[in-house]
């Protein structure tokens, strides 16, 4: 099978990698573009291991194919820290112990990325209802949750300043 050539926006940066016709977006993000924090879990759309912020939006990069990421503007966890500086969230998810193994993790972040950058001031059901699409084995929503609503604090605070 002959490969596609994509052409993409990853985290700010213009990029370009080889994928098959029949890759998913995860395995491309993945092995061609070295982008480990996005994970396969369920790999049909149920766990949220694999979302990614695509043209602003939480999408499942299990169930698309590599190919729609041409032209596409893409972020991932390993985007969120800015220059040294751990994002919000990443802070959050630490001081409220909201990460055991972290598999999780980085789709659990992106969700709440995607929610925060449209709607800053979210209420605690808007960030569950959000993020009712991720699955953790290990840690409590609640923490989660909490992780959450303090990063939208630290992050009104910060915008506010
Ligand atoms: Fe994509 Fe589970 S791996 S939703
Ligand atoms: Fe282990 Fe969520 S921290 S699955």
């Amino acid at each position: 099978m002959s490969e596609i050539t994509i052409t993409l926006t990853l985290n700010g940066e213009s990029r370009e990698g080889r994928a098959l016709p029949a890759q998913t977006a995860v395995s491309f993000l993945r092995d061609v573009m070295g982008q480990k924090s996005v994970k396969e879990g369920c790999g049909i759309g149920e766990c949220g291991a694999c979302t990614i912020i695509f043209n602003g939006k939480a999408v499942n990069s299990c169930l698309m194919p590599a190919a729609q990421l041409n032209g596409a503007v893409v972020e991932t966890t390993e985007g969120l820290e800015k220059n040294g500086q751990p994002h919000p969230l990443q802070e959050a998810f630490v001081k409220h112990n909201a990460i055991q193994c972290g598999y999780c993790s980085p789709g659990f972040m992106m969700n709440a990325k995607a929610l925060l950058d449209h709607s800053p001031s979210p209420s605690r059901e808007e960030v569950t209802k959000a993020l009712a699409g991720n699955i953790c084995r290990c840690t409590g929503y609640q923490q989660i949750v909490d992780a959450v609503m303090d990063a939208s604090e630290v992050m009104r605070k910060g915008a506010a300043s």
